[in-house]
């Protein structure tokens, strides 16, 4: 199982290759008609303005005009890169008016990243995004509870094909003992990770979402992250939590390591 866990946290790295590419595996758990991110809707144009696409078949979210906040498995490693794209300012990946490209120039891979825990990276861009907002982490844990909203391009189906048009959904916190128990979470790294979905499955984060945030909205109304989509069993299944990096934990980090970049 714990082999299965690691092919499901990569699966951005075969994403990245086979963007378009359907992928031919079956839908093991025919449920709830699944509505397109898995049992999500539509996001409306500028709903979400943090909200990035990168090439490499990942989410992000702008920490800065200048920095996207993924997924350490997003990416490869550290250092100079100039080979991603990030798209910002459309739900509509194929909106060339509307759309906002900028590549890459460095990467910031989590210290110790190993698989395990501590998913998250950060993305220099060449150059800010002065049209969108960014999004605020969480920086206490006093946010990692209620009901929080994920957005993607991923599959809106387990294997299925990566999206054109940005979903939303949004899906209750489960406790790290709940979690836990489920069948292949075992391995849950209790202070890095949160996890979010319903014991009944059919809203779910997927492949293709990886990197993207998990917010919800601070006691003053405004959009703040709490986490990062970074794997699960299959997606929406029943008794299988999505699981997200817990912002919380690795703010000061995250934010000391924004400076160096
Ligand atoms: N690892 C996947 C990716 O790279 C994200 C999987 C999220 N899965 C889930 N069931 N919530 O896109």
């Amino acid at each position: 199982m714990k082999n299965l866990v690691k092919a499901l946290k990569r699966c951005a790295v075969a994403g990245a290759a086979a963007l378009a590419v359907v992928s031919l595996q079956p839908v093991s758990n025919a449920q709830a008609a699944p509505a397109p991110v898995v049992g999500g809707t539509r996001a409306a144009q500028g709903e979400f303005p943090f909200m990035v696409r990168l090439s490499m078949g990942c989410g992000g979210s702008l920490l800065t005009q200048q920095i996207v906040l993924t997924a350490a498995h997003c990416v490869s490693g550290s250092g100079n890169n100039t080979s991603i794209t990030a798209t910002a300012g459309v739900v509509d990946l194929q909106n060339t008016s509307g759309r906002v490209q900028v590549r890459s120039t460095k990467v910031l891979q989590a210290p110790g990243y190993n698989g395990t825990g501590k998913d998250w990276a950060l993305i220099k861009l060449a150059s800010p995004i002065t049209t969108q907002a960014t999004l605020k982490i969480a920086t206490t844990t006093q946010y990692n509870t209620g009901t929080f909203t994920v957005a993607g391009w991923g599959s809106a189906s387990e294997g299925g094909a990566q999206q054109r048009y940005l979903l939303k959904a949004t899906v209750p916190f489960v406790s790290d003992a709940t979690c836990r128990s489920y069948s292949g979470y075992s391995g849950l790294v209790a202070s890095e990770e949160i996890c979010a979905g319903f014991t009944a499955g059919g809203v779910d984060t997927c492949q293709g979402d990886s990197g993207g945030p998990m917010f919800r909205r601070d006691a003053a109304g405004a959009w703040i992250q709490v986490g990062i989509v970074s794997w699960g069993i299959g997606c929406a299944r029943p008794n299988a939590p999505g699981v997200y990096s817990e912002v919380s934990t690795f703010a000061s980090a995250i934010t000391a390591a924004a400076a160096t970049l």
